[in-house]
């Protein structure tokens, strides 16, 4: 993606014709997490597919358009789904809807995904924020050359969960007495294939909490140029021994999802 700056240019030229707004919060709806879409209100969806350059999805599960709108008068953009590296995208290609979101003003970007959890006190149904990433993938969205009008060629990745965005999550689970929130280290693995049980140890001896196969991308698109992000992941499954299946994880998505929603809603409030 050489011109990265006029793919982006004409993807965001097209949204224009259909919405005039900006937005200031974008939203990655993971697997099993689009209901939060029916929060939207004066939605204007935009099929991924209508989108010059945008990647769409392959995958059961994950349904591809943009929702512009309004969340307590917030102007918001969410993706109802996404794609995925697995899926055979190069990273800049994955993260080309964080490079339009950028083009398109957010100041913060939402991130959900399904993980499994390394974390041995962690179980089903956790929810847990994001305070920091590993990247396992050996790749990243930032190679090649760099787009200054993004960011910098050497951007730091000190402190790119934001602290604020995590604190707020935590006053809200405790308002709505949501006791299973936990904070922790993502890990990025490209997947498809879920995690042998001795990827699973060295995940754990590596100190992370959870594993997934989401959300790194985006979220070194998003710090390059600056962009506040939360990250939550859904603990779906435990690892290392025991099956996972992507029906047990969309399963899992779904008993939480409820409270998910309701946590991104109030921290929309407070933004
Ligand atoms: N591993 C990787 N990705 C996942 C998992 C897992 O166990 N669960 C949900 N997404």
């Amino acid at each position: 993606m050489d011109d990265l700056n006029e793919k982006v240019f004409e993807a965001v030229s097209y949204i224009r014709t259909k919405v005039e707004i900006n937005a200031d919060i974008g939203i990655i709806l993971g697997s099993g997490l689009g209901n939060l879409a029916y929060s939207i209100s004066d939605a204007v969806e935009i099929p991924y597919e209508e989108i010059p350059y945008f990647p769409h999805s392959t995958v059961q599960g994950h349904e591809g358009k943009l929702i512009f709108g309004k969340v307590y008068g917030k102007n918001v953009v969410a993706m109802k789904g996404r794609v995925h590296y697995y899926e055979g995208y190069s990273m800049q290609e994955i993260t080309f809807p964080i490079r339009v979101f950028t083009m398109l003003g957010i100041s913060t970007l939402i991130v959900t995904n399904a993980a499994g959890a390394i974390n041995k006190k962690y179980k089903i149904g956790d929810i847990m924020l994001i305070k920091d990433h590993m990247n396992m993938s050996g790749n990243s969205p930032l190679i090649g050359k760099n787009h200054d009008v993004f960011g910098t060629r050497f951007p730091s990745m000190q402190g790119i969960y934001t602290q604020t965005l995590r604190d707020a999550v935590k006053e809200i689970a405790k308002q709505i007495k949501f006791p299973n929130l936990q904070e922790g280290v993502y890990a990025f693995m490209p997947g498809p294939q879920y995690e042998t049980n001795a990827e699973v140890n060295m995940l754990s001896i590596l100190g992370a909490d959870a594993v997934g196969m989401s959300t790194v991308p985006e979220v070194i698109v998003a710090a390059h140029s600056g962009i506040n992000v939360l990250g939550i992941s859904c603990i779906t499954n435990t690892t290392g021994g025991e099956e996972v299946s992507h029906e047990d994880v969309l399963e899992a998505v779904n008993q939480v999802s409820e409270t998910l929603v309701t946590i991104i809603l109030q921290l929309v409030h407070q933004l």
